[in-house]
């Protein structure tokens, strides 16, 4: 008994300390995203998209961003708002062969809040019109 009540005194305080804390956004990502999109967001080919341009490029519109968020990787994982936001601002930045531009506009808790509880339908759909948008456009120098 007493060993139980040990081990539930250390789970519990590892409950406030990661509460409290809160995780890196690495570390969130290798928990919820790593295993489909690879360590370094390069993807699987015919299964999960390589997240290396697309991040990037979709982030630069209302469309786009409302994509991301909505995505069901994105959307249905148990991160919160602001984690979730945290955690794409930290892969446009790291795992990404575009740079960020300037001027990007970081993903804000409350930007995320507001999207990612309406689930994204024709996913696929969706992502070939903003990939055939996003060639279209000319390209920055
Ligand atoms: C079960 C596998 C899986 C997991 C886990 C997963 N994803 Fe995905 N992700 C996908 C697939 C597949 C797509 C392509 C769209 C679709 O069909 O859902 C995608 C698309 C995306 C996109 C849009 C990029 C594009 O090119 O379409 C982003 C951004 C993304 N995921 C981020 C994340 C993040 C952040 C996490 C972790 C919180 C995550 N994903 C977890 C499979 C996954």
């Amino acid at each position: 008994m007493r060993v139980l009540t040990g081990v539930a005194a250390i789970a519990f305080s590892w409950a406030t300390v990661s509460v409290a804390w809160g995780y890196q956004p690495l570390v969130n990502y290798q928990l919820r995203c790593m295993g489909c999109h690879l360590a370094d967001g390069s993807g699987q080919p015919g299964r999960v998209p390589s997240i290396r341009r697309t991040l990037v490029l979709f982030s630069a519109s209302p469309l786009g961003r409302d994509y991301v968020a909505r995505v069901p990787g994105v959307a249905q994982s148990p991160l919160s708002d602001e984690d979730t936001a945290a955690l794409l601002n930290w892969m446009a930045r790291n795992l990404s062969d575009l740079k960020v531009p300037p001027g990007f506009a970081d993903y804000s808790e409350a930007e995320i809040h507001s999207l990612r509880d309406r689930p994204l339908v024709r996913v696929s759909a969706i992502r070939a019109r903003l990939l055939k948008a996003a060639a279209a456009k000319p390209r920055t120098p």
